[in-house]
């Protein structure tokens, strides 16, 4: 982590320190960044941004907007990181990235909704045309149980599976060089101890549909990507977890449910944060809080995460074998 004492750097949108064709350095790495920025991203009195300074961590928190995402990305600047901080309210994005301003990090705010596709696909475009590094990865957006509704993604699928897993799923292998490139580093896939298992028969839920079932089995299939990806990383220097972060915190979802919260919002960030940081944590695993647990058989089931590799790969067109 770099020393709080930095030039900032700012950009404009689509004007940051662009990685290369080809895997060459790109030109803020061989000129320094601050020299860089002058070159390309010429200050705005609109749309200004902070850019990270040489050696500066790079952290991609989704869903930050608020709550539990929210908390990590202020901790993670905190502690020096450039934030890209993820969501689709504009406000409480903008109004977070200037909060980090105060921090020892910096944040730029980027608005997407992953429940299009295309949508998830301009925003990873963007960080790997404007990053030349990615450290972390927390796959925390979520849409909750309520309302016990069954809603329909841009693309026609089932919500909660779209946004909660198969955007998530897109956005990991689309940035997957990055984070290579930039191992060791980590993926946090934050997940939950309710899990249901997916009806092969049935995945958008056309019958019997709940809420809960689909927030369910989105959080199940989070897990099993992880497993997955766990062993295609092998070597690669990148872990990845799952986990469950801590029981009915004070967030927008259980607000929504209209369930007594039961744990703070310091106690989920307290068990992402630790597998952010800690040094003895093997990838591969999914945790309750800070401990490893079993999680949902279907999980471990090689014919399911067959099935499920092969529908997230014809829905998102990325993925192994793809
Ligand atoms: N709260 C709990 O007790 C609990 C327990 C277990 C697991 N979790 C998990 O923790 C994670 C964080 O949830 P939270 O409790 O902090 O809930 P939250 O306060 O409702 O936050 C959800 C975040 O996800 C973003 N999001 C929701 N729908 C989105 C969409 N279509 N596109 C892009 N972003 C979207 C929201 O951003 P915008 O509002 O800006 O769109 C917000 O930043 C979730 O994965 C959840 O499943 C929470």
């Amino acid at each position: 982590m770099r020393s709080s004492t930095r030039a900032r750097v700012r950009c404009r949108p689509g004007r940051g320190p662009a990685r290369q064709p080809g895997g060459t350095r790109p030109i803020a790495s061989t000129l320094g960044l601050a020299t860089a920025a002058l070159l390309l991203c010429s200050p705005s009195a609109h749309g200004q941004y902070d850019m990270p300074t040489e050696g500066q961590r790079v952290v991609l928190v989704t869903g930050s907007t608020s709550g539990l995402g929210r908390e990590v990305a202020l901790r993670m600047a905190n502690r020096g990181a450039h934030v890209i901080v993820h969501g689709r309210n504009a406000a409480r994005g903008r109004e977070l990235a200037s909060e980090i301003q105060a921090t020892p990090g910096s944040a730029r705010f980027i608005a997407a909704d992953f429940a299009s596709f295309d949508a998830v696909r301009r925003f990873a475009r963007t960080i790997l045309a404007d990053y030349d590094r990615l450290d972390v990865l927390v796959n925390n957006a979520g849409f909750g149980s309520a309302p016990d509704e069954r809603l329909v993604t841009d693309d026609g699928h089932e919500f909660r599976f779209q946004v909660n897993y198969l955007s998530h799923y897109l956005l990991t292998h689309m940035l997957l060089p990055l984070l290579e490139e930039s191992a060791p580093s980590r993926i946090v896939n934050v997940s939950s101890l309710a899990q249901s298992p997916i009806d092969w028969d049935d995945v958008m839920i056309m019958r019997g549909f709940s809420g809960g079932r689909a927030y369910g089995q989105s959080k199940l299939a989070q897990i099993g990507f992880t497993f997955d990806l766990h062993e295609q990383l092998e070597g690669t220097g990148v872990i990845v977890n799952a986990l469950h972060p801590a029981t009915y915190m004070p967030t927008g979802m259980v607000a929504r449910a209209g369930v007594e919260p039961r744990a703070t919002i310091d106690e989920g960030a307290d068990a992402v944060m630790n597998l952010i940081l800690s040094e003895e944590i093997e990838g591969g695993q999914f945790f309750n809080q800070m401990q490893p647990r079993r999680a949902h058989e279907q999980a471990y089931d090689p014919e399911s995460r067959r099935r499920l590799r092969e529908l997230s790969r014809a829905l998102t067109g990325v993925g192994p074998g793809g």
